[in-house]
């Protein structure tokens, strides 16, 4: 695994994981000619769209995997609050998935960039898949968009030069992970790569348009301190100073307070079967 503490990320990775449920939520229509017996969440984290998962396949066993055991009790706590069932494995991508059972959908939340050899856990994934069965990765779609091209006070244009700083850093995460293979990041081609067939990819929007309620707007202010964060070094010191009075909760233009706060992005997910026998 990376070296992230991926438990102190709780609150974040939920809270980021209801806001964008929305996109998870119509990608799961996109499937609703399956009738899995068993259902993969690999990567789960605190089990938002696990939960979802066995919401939307009642009569699946739907097991929640994830090398955090922390993460796991918080998927375990969230689906016992909704009523729902869920199992949960604490295993590590990709040696511990050897010891999964098989299952008619895998889905994994951008999970796979964080692993060295993104075709190698793709293969293992697939690997996990009964004939017939369909595998769902989220990965790429497009980053985020909270706030005015112009807000007011700083250089105008933040929001894509925290995008280009977010790329250096990606760029950086990914050739520093153990085993990283630098590789063309086709997702849809990967797939193919790891014996899927009716490949396809769909994305789906994450609109919350200003005022934001509450959640999202808790999830922009987590996301941007993260950003501060990973950033430090990255930045103009002028953007950060922005950075740090949009995080400043006594300043009145800080994303606590500000009304004209949204949160637009889109999730891709790609599809892939394995073939019947
Ligand atoms: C960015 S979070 C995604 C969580 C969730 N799937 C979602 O979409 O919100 C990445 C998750 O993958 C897990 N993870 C990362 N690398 C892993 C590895 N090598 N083995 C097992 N789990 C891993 C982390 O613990 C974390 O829960």
């Amino acid at each position: 695994m990376d070296d992230f503490d991926w438990a102190a990320m709780a609150d974040l990775l939920e809270l980021e994981g209801v806001t964008n449920s929305p996109s998870v939520r119509q990608a799961l229509q996109e499937l609703h000619d399956l009738t899995p017996r068993r259902v993969l969440d690999v990567g789960s984290g605190p089990g938002v769209a696990a939960c979802l998962l066995a919401t939307t396949f009642p009569q699946a066993d739907v097991v929640a995997v994830d090398g955090t055991p922390e993460l796991l009790a918080r998927a375990e706590e969230r689906a016992g609050r909704l009523g729902v069932r869920l199992r949960t494995a604490v295993a590590e991508f990709p040696e511990g998935l050897a010891g999964l059972p098989s299952a008619d959908l895998v889905w994994s939340g951008q999970v796979v960039h964080h692993v060295g050899d993104q075709q190698g856990a793709l293969n293992h994934l697939a690997g996990l898949l009964e004939p017939d069965g369909v595998l769902a990765i989220v990965e790429g779609g497009l980053p985020a968009r909270w706030l005015p091209r112009d807000l007011g006070f700083g250089r105008p244009g933040l929001q894509a030069r925290l995008d280009a700083a977010m790329a250096q850093w990606f760029t950086r995460m990914r050739a520093e992970l153990p085993g990283s293979v630098a590789v063309v990041e086709d997702w849809p081609g990967m797939l193919r790569t790891a014996g899927l067939v009716q490949v396809r990819s769909k994305s789906f929007l994450v609109d919350h348009p200003a005022p934001l309620a509450e959640g999202p707007r808790r999830s922009v202010r987590r996301s941007l301190e993260r950003q501060r964060e990973l950033l430090d070094g990255l930045l103009e010191a002028e953007d950060a100073a922005t950075l740090d009075r949009l995080l400043d909760p006594d300043d009145p233009v800080s994303v606590d307070r500000r009304e004209d706060l949204f949160l637009l992005t889109a999730k891709t997910v790609h599809f892939g079967r394995r073939p019947a026998r």
